[in-house]
């Protein structure tokens, strides 16, 4: 059976992750693991904390704390909150690794003996009281474009404008504050991704023909039509790992560089016997979830990197990424108190699988998406709980008061049957093409077609009808409905499980289904398990959760 890999963007570690961030990455991918393990693939789910980003060392130059330490602890955090929302990595592991550096190491020499290594020569900020060269997030000042104050040294948060920073107003150091900044010429080496563009160019046209999202063939065939440039790989400051080469040594890579090997690094530090056989086969297929602000290091960068050092590694087949969710219309902002990060929102409704389904129903898979409180509320109350909860709580009520009139071994109303089977096909398809959104859309129609058949043949009147004449045709009837009723539901619990594993695992025990459900579980006539009071699979929002979810706009 060939190999699939599944990533999701490696998480910076300085911050906690926001709702958005969740949805725009480890979320579906999460939910497409899910999917592979019901197929039955040999798939492995890999993701981890990128530990080595500006923001962390900035932090912990200005806390006078030890990058390593901060950036362990917060890597701990982060992953404890993915799974308490429920994730099922194969391994979260993190950047900072032994088997990171040796990979990282290794791409390096590679790509330095295949002469992919450029030097660059630049003109970099220097703070005269750090004694320190300061990259990216270490220098800020005023933008020269919209006049924002807290503009960084290679971007404006306001405006979205790159920056040099030359082009700051009135610049100040963010490690302690002060305006004693020069410019100091330096040297550093830089992936030759000019001289990798045909190959690049060749290989994308191959790849991107897979399930690649809209947005990034067009940014990566921009970038193309642009022309690639050298980009720097190698940084003056101190955390990260160190550049392996005489007259680099006070160096380290750019966090871009080691960050996607991470996915092979944490791999090996997952299997240390097993990880060739994923990233060495042919036949592995990289399926890729990200934000669409990380497009660029896993279309270009990342494959530039593995095609230029020719060490046999396995490229990226499928490309998914993600645009990005606002909160009630506006951008997720700490600062502003706009929007929940994965720690508040799960101290307020605990249960993962409701931020799960909500989230995945409004996820931006082809463009912005906008999460509101009241949608959430829609999500919950009206379609978790008041469509599928309460299609499994009305099937097993109405068989449970009716034992003596309901023959399990009826036949399925065949018409209902096919359209459920249509509509099944339809889900996988919409698996196959990773739109996982769609793909949760059709189980809510498989929903539908199950509580529209409850009030059509209103199967509590032909049951009374039943009992009372002791009639065996209303019987029958009963039963017939009953048992296509059964299998609709059976068949949500199945379906339901990649994005809400939790309440799947409680409709299936329904069934005697205690095991994680395979897609061939689908084929099998449900069976009931005995004795099993119904219980509803889902609760409503409670005024108290609304109203504090709300107060984040
Ligand atoms: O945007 C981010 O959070 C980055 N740390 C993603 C890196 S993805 C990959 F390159 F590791
Ligand atoms: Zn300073």
């Amino acid at each position: 059976m060939s190999k699939i890999i599944v990533t999701s963007a490696l998480p910076y570690v300085n911050s906690t992750p926001h709702l958005g961030n969740f949805v725009g990455s480890v979320l579906p991918a999460d939910v497409y693991s899910n999917y592979l393990r019901m197929r039955g693939d040999d798939f492995i789910f890999i993701c981890g904390s990128d530990m080595h980003g500006t923001a962390l060392e900035v932090r912990a130059l200005r806390d006078k704390t030890d990058p390593k330490v901060l950036a362990t602890q917060l890597h701990e955090t982060a992953k404890s909150l993915f799974l308490k929302f429920g994730c099922n990595f194969t391994y979260y592991g993190s950047t900072h690794t032994e088997q990171n550096k040796e990979i990282t190491d290794q791409i390096f020499n590679a790509l330095y003996k295949n002469k992919y290594i450029t030097e660059t020569q630049h003109e970099l900020p220097y703070c005269n009281t750090d004694k320190i060269f300061l990259a990216d997030r270490f220098i800020e000042g005023k933008c020269p474009k919209c006049g924002y104050e807290s503009a960084r040294g290679d971007q404006c948060d306001k405006c979205q404008n790159l920056l040099d920073p030359k082009d700051l107003i009135e610049p100040h150091c963010t490690i302690c504050g002060k305006k004693n900044i020069v410019f100091k010429k330096t040297k550093n080496l830089a992936l030759d991704l000019e001289k990798l563009q045909p190959k690049l160019e060749k290989f994308f046209e191959q790849t991107s023909k897979n399930e690649w999202s809209k947005n990034a063939i067009n940014e990566t065939k921009k970038y193309f039509k642009e022309g690639l440039r050298p980009r720097d790989i190698s940084r003056n400051t101190k955390w990260g790992f160190p550049v392996p080469l005489t007259g680099f040594e006070d160096q380290v890579f750019y966090v871009w560089f080691d960050a996607p090997i991470g996915y092979i690094g944490i791999t090996k530090e997952w299997n240390a016997p097993k990880w060739e056989s994923y990233w060495k086969a042919k036949d592995t297929t990289i399926v890729q979830f990200m934000g669409k602000d990380n497009i660029v290091f896993h279309s270009i960068l990342f494959p530039g990197m593995l095609l230029g050092s020719d060490l046999g590694y396995t490229l990226v087949h499928t490309l998914k990424s993600y645009e990005f969710l606002n909160w009630e219309g506006k951008k997720f902002s700490k600062s502003r108190g706009i929007g929940m990060d994965m720690a508040e929102a799960i101290s307020v409704v605990k249960d993962p699988d409701y931020w799960r389904f909500a989230l995945m129903l409004t996820a931006p898979e082809n463009a912005d998406a906008d999460f509101t409180t009241e949608g959430f509320v829609e999500s919950v109350n009206k379609i978790m709980n008041g469509k599928i909860g309460n299609l499994l709580q009305r099937v097993l009520t109405l068989i449970n008061t009716n034992k003596e009139i309901f023959d399990s071994t009826a036949k399925v109303d065949m018409a209902v049957s096919d359209k459920l089977d249509d509509l099944v096909k339809k889900y996988t398809n919409f698996f196959e093409k990773v739109e996982l959104r769609e793909a949760l859309k059709t189980v809510v129609e498989i929903t539908d077609v199950g509580n529209s058949l409850i009030s059509e043949k209103e199967p509590w009147l032909i049951a009374k009808t039943a009992q009372s004449l002791n009639d065996p045709t209303s019987a029958k009837e009963f039963s017939v409905i009953m048992n296509t009723l059964l299998k609709i539901s059976y068949t949500v619990g199945i379906l339901i499980f990649p994005f809400v594993p939790n309440a799947s695992a409680r409709a299936l025990k329904y069934f005697g289904i205690e095991k994680t459900p395979t897609l061939a579980l689908l084929s099998k006539a449900p069976k009931l398990a005995p004795k099993l009071e119904p219980k509803p699979i889902f609760e409503k929002l409670t005024d108290e959760q609304i109203k504090k979810i709300k107060s984040y706009s």
